[in-house]
């Protein structure tokens, strides 16, 4: 006779296995000291192979594209500079990296989430209303001014707008070397090919006419 493991021990083991999977948490562990990216290469892994440990120099430690202020003028007042893997290879495998976020008067970083990462931030200069919106659909904000800090848990929908009369400057970090980012006008009403109107129509409830003229600024 075969013996059977008993059906609650299988169900407990792929509870386990799920809860201790790294794919739950952030960015997995590196696995060397470093692998700097070698954008060009054909041969992707989760995440970029690396640049022969000989062809690595200082210079691929540092970045220097968080300096410049962004340009601003634009639908948006914003301006987003990012500091991930794409940018910045050196951050390959490591789990991190940072934006730079230039918002004129009236400005803002409209709502959208990071599918990989949770977002911590500081202001550098300027005023700013913060906030976020759970899975429940509670909004937390606050206005914030140089050196105070937020945090945004992952994957939740959130923005920073400009409410001073200044230029504000922002710098974020992430748990993840690419965090990605769903910008929600963008996403719903301006993807290609677009979101039929019969779907958004239905989703919020007004006429087609509406949803053309959303549509219409941002190129859906
Ligand atoms: C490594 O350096 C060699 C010699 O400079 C160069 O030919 C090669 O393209 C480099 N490889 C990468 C992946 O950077
Ligand atoms: C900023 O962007 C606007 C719109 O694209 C452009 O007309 C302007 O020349 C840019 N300014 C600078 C300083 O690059
Ligand atoms: C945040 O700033 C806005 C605009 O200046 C103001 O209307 C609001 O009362 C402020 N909220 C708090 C909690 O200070």
């Amino acid at each position: 006779m075969t013996s059977i493991v008993p059906l609650h021990i299988i169900i407990i083991s792929i509870v386990i296995s799920i809860v201790l999977s790294p794919s739950n948490g952030s960015d997995p562990d590196p696995l060397q000291d470093f692998c700097i990216a070698d954008l060009k290469s054909k041969f992707t892994v989760n995440g970029f192979s690396c640049k022969p440990a000989t062809n690595v120099s200082s210079d691929d430690f540092f970045f220097d594209g968080l300096s410049q202020e962004g340009n601003t003028s634009n639908l948006f007042g914003s301006s987003l500079t990012q500091g991930n893997v794409l940018a910045f290879p050196g951050l390959n495998t490591l789990g991190i990296s940072m934006n730079r976020l230039d918002i004129a008067p009236g400005g803002i970083n409209p709502p959208h989430s990071h599918p990989r990462a949770t977002e911590s931030g500081v202001v550098i200069k300027g005023r700013l209303l913060v906030g976020f919106i759970t899975t429940g659909n509670v909004f937390y904000s606050k206005n914030l001014t140089a050196g105070q800090m937020f945090v945004i848990p992952k994957g939740l929908v959130h923005f920073q707008m400009n409410i001073g009369a200044e230029k504000a400057l922002i710098i974020t970090a992430f748990n993840s070397h690419l965090p990605g980012a769903a910008v929600v006008p963008f996403n719903l009403f301006g993807s290609r090919p677009s979101v039929p109107n019969s779907v958004l129509t239905k989703a919020f409830q007004v006429e087609g006419t509406i949803i053309d003229e959303i549509k219409s600024k941002f190129g859906g």
